[in-house]
């Protein structure tokens, strides 16, 4: 808000601006429909910003609503709080996309120009009123641009840091991991010296089979590590997805807990990592049960479409908090009270590598998390 102050005064953004803008917002109106149709036109007709529209033209229905949308807030306000808040989303939702920032300057260019346009044809540009209507839009364009960019920045700034904790972190797991597995080691086999000497009394028996029980869990978690940070190739190879899922089902312990799969994948074939994938499932569906637990449900849908397949998973639970969810995927971040926070960091890594994307909501049927997994039906090769 202070910045917007700023901004106002650096412009000189004055309530006459503001009636003058309301004054031009029904003689625009009929024409926004043209400036975001040539938004679009020159967005798609540029490979890296086209990039950005992941979920390719199909998005970009939605996407001519939300700048609609953003046209008539620009000529009508109110230019409050919530309005600077407004634009500031917009950044980052751009930095989320990974959209090079320089296109948010050549986009807003477009629309000034287009606005200009139409606003040359729709009143007299030449008298003192046109003329300062021309130099409120100006103005109004300056400020949401200055503010995307603002936070655009700042977000930027933050993911950057971000990513760079996350190598440092890397390497310094990457060392303790290592300089771990000497001693329990020999953890390890001096428990089976003990083992296979004298036989001990059951106390001590208990206690060393929970020395065991422990040390392979410490194993665990630093294969779980190490994994997160090295990039092991992928071996692909063909995998028909239904009885990989069943099969890694199997392996989960759903105590109180229905899981239940609606298998419409039509025995689609997978080329993937075989190992990958059951991790993922694995990973996906034992926290599910955990958030459903102590008793609830769990569904695994399975749905193949013309490129890939989805895997849904979705519980009975309480559901991710937002605080929590923007951090889901990175390292170390847990709710449950036993876990390392390693699980969906690893899932994130596999699927990506495998060319594929994960989204997580909220279950609509059943209340909790809801987790969508695609995979490319190639496995990602090129
Ligand atoms: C003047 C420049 C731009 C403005 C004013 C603008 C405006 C907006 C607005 C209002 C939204 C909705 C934000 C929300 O959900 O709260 C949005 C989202 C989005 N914009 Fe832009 N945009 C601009 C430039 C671009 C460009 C150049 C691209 C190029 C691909 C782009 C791609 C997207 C995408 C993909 C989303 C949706 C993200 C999602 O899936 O939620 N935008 N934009």
């Amino acid at each position: 808000v202070k910045l917007f102050n700023e901004l106002q005064r650096y412009v000189g953004f004055t309530v006459d601006d503001e009636r003058r803008l309301r004054v031009l917002h029904p003689l625009l109106s009929p024409h926004f429909q043209d400036v975001v149709d040539r938004f679009y036109e020159r967005v798609l007709e540029h490979d890296d910003a086209r990039a950005a529209l992941q979920r390719g033209e199909r998005q970009v229905g939605h996407l001519k609503i939300t700048l609609t949308q953003w046209l008539h807030e620009l000529f009508d306000g109110p230019w409050d709080d919530a309005y600077v808040r407004r634009r500031e989303r917009i950044g980052r939702v751009h930095v989320l996309i990974n959209l090079p920032q320089h296109f948010m300057v050549t986009a807003m260019n477009v629309v000034r120009q287009r606005l200009r346009e139409h606003l040359s044809a729709t009143i007299d540009e030449s008298s003192d009123e046109g003329h300062a209507s021309r130099d409120a839009l100006q103005r109004i364009l300056d400020i949401d641009l200055a503010i995307m960019l603002h936070t655009y920045r700042e977000d930027l700034e933050a993911r950057n840091a971000r990513a760079e904790r996350l190598a440092t972190f890397g390497q310094l797991v990457g060392s303790i991991g290592h300089e771990l597995r000497n001693p329990l080691g020999v953890i390890e086999t001096s428990i089976y010296v003990l083992k296979s000497g004298a036989p001990a009394d059951p106390r001590t028996q208990r206690h060393l089979d929970r020395i065991s029980q422990q040390v392979g869990l410490a194993n665990d978690i630093i294969t779980q590590l190490l994994e997160l940070i090295r990039d092991r190739p992928l071996t692909r190879q063909a995998v028909e997805l239904a009885p990989a899922v069943a099969a890694a089902l199997e392996s989960i312990v759903t105590e109180g807990v229905t899981v239940t799969v609606d298998d419409r994948s039509d025995q689609v074939v997978l080329h993937a990592d075989p190992t990958q994938l059951r991790q993922v499932v694995i990973n996906l569906v034992d926290n599910a049960v955990h958030a459903a637990q102590p008793t609830g449900q769990v569904r695994v849908r399975l749905e193949r479409d013309g490129q890939g397949v989805t895997i849904e998973v979705t519980d009975s639970g309480t559901g991710i908090s937002p605080e929590v969810k923007n951090r889901l995927f990175e390292p170390l971040v847990t709710t449950r009270t036993r876990g390392v926070g390693l699980g969906l960091a690893l899932v994130k890594r596999m699927v990506e590598r495998h060319g594929g994307r994960i989204d997580v909501g909220r279950s609509d049927s059943l209340g909790g998390a809801r987790f969508t997994v695609w995979f490319p039906l190639n496995g990602g090769d090129a």
